[in-house]
């Protein structure tokens, strides 16, 4: 039998939560900035020693927004969304369903001319960097539009009507930032809008907040995913809801590490919830900031859970079912990661071994 490092390095799956402002790692980001002529302001070395861990939520996203200050051209999106699916590629993830927060960016302005970045040279570049990694890799990806939860609901829906022309490329709506004192419901009417148009929605909810944010996101938002969701476990009602409509959970261990929503990751509740039925995913949510792309995630989370073969492969399969992907595309996925599974077990591979 294959053993668990080689099967999670190995098998095909998707990712399902990650943030593009979060894959932007320290070396490319002095790249661009040199490119661009802008001084850093955050050396994030400190941050990536082993065991460093956020006060909080917002403690990270501080200095996260702040890197995102290099990204001013079409080219410089585009580049940062090739490198990481570069990246995906290498790992066998074939296929992202990648957020991005253009609130994040078409409120700054470029020191060089003046002017404000605009909604579309973030979606245009983005767009761009995942063209050339399909053509390159083999890879694909869906963008999620995040509405930044700790922004006003006015922005929120300026947000959305820059992203009306645009409509075409973006798969579904999210919402992420600092989850405390800013509940879903705050942003019912974009989220309907949203729906109105035709996209699916999902929300960050029951990271750091609780288990009510989870409700809201089903029953008011009306979302069809839940983003973290490790609050669930207080609310057995809740519980059994999740797993009795299969709504894909996308969780993120070592970023719940990181961000103190627990101590360790034998404490995260993945395993648990698995054995208890739920459509849950892992993910790596900000891989440059939280130590890990989603083959790490996979691996640190089954040796802290003692997680089996079986386990992963409930895991990778879940997370083309998570996906935004076409029915087509999942079944190819799901038939390429059954023929790994039935590889991994042959006993002939113990023996070769
Ligand atoms: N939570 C909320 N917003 C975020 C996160 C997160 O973990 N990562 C990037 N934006
Ligand atoms: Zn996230």
């Amino acid at each position: 039998m294959m053993d668990l490092h080689t099967f999670c390095r190995g098998c095909p799956m998707c990712e399902v939560h990650v943030h593009f402002e979060g894959t932007l790692e320290d070396n490319q980001a002095e790249l661009i900035a040199s490119r661009n002529d802008i001084k850093l302001t955050r050396p994030r070395i400190l941050d990536m020693r082993p065991g460093f861990q956020y006060s909080s939520l917002q403690d990270f996203l501080d200095p996260y927004y702040e890197a995102c200050s290099v990204l001013l051209y079409e080219n410089d999106f585009r580049d940062v969304a090739y490198e990481f699916l570069k990246k995906q590629s290498a790992g066998n993830v074939r296929h992202t369903d990648m957020f991005f927060d253009p609130q994040a960016h078409i409120s700054r302005t470029n020191p060089r001319t003046g002017r404000k970045i605009t909604f579309g040279t973030v979606i245009r570049g983005i767009r761009k960097g995942i063209k050339d990694a399909n053509r390159d890799f083999g890879v694909t990806c869906n963008l999620v539009m995040c509405i930044l939860r700790h922004l006003t609901e006015k922005d929120a829906l300026e947000c959305f009507a820059q992203a009306v022309p645009y409509l075409k490329w973006i798969t579904a709506l999210g919402l992420d930032s600092g989850e405390r004192g800013n509940p879903p419901r705050k942003f019912k009417r974009v989220f309907a809008l949203a729906r109105a148009c035709g996209l699916p929605v999902r929300a960050h909810a029951g990271e750091e907040g609780p288990a009510a944010y989870i409700w809201q996101t089903l029953k008011v938002l009306k979302g069809t995913i839940i983003d973290h969701g490790v609050a669930c476990v207080d609310d057995e009602a809740l519980m059994v809801y999740l797993r009795d409509n299969q709504i894909p959970l996308t969780m993120c261990s070592l970023s719940s590490l990181r961000l103190r929503v627990i101590n360790t990751l034998a404490q995260y509740p993945v395993g648990r919830l698995l054995l208890f039925g739920l459509l849950v995913t892992l993910n790596s949510d900000d891989p440059a900031y939280f130590g890990g792309y989603l083959k790490d995630v996979l691996i640190a989370t089954a040796e802290a859970q003692n997680l089996t073969i079986h386990d992963i492969y409930k895991l990778a399969r879940n997370s083309w079912l998570a996906s935004y992907c076409t029915d087509a595309q999942k079944s190819a996925g799901i038939a390429d990661l059954d023929d790994f599974y039935k590889l991994a077990l042959t006993p002939a591979l113990t023996a070769v071994a």
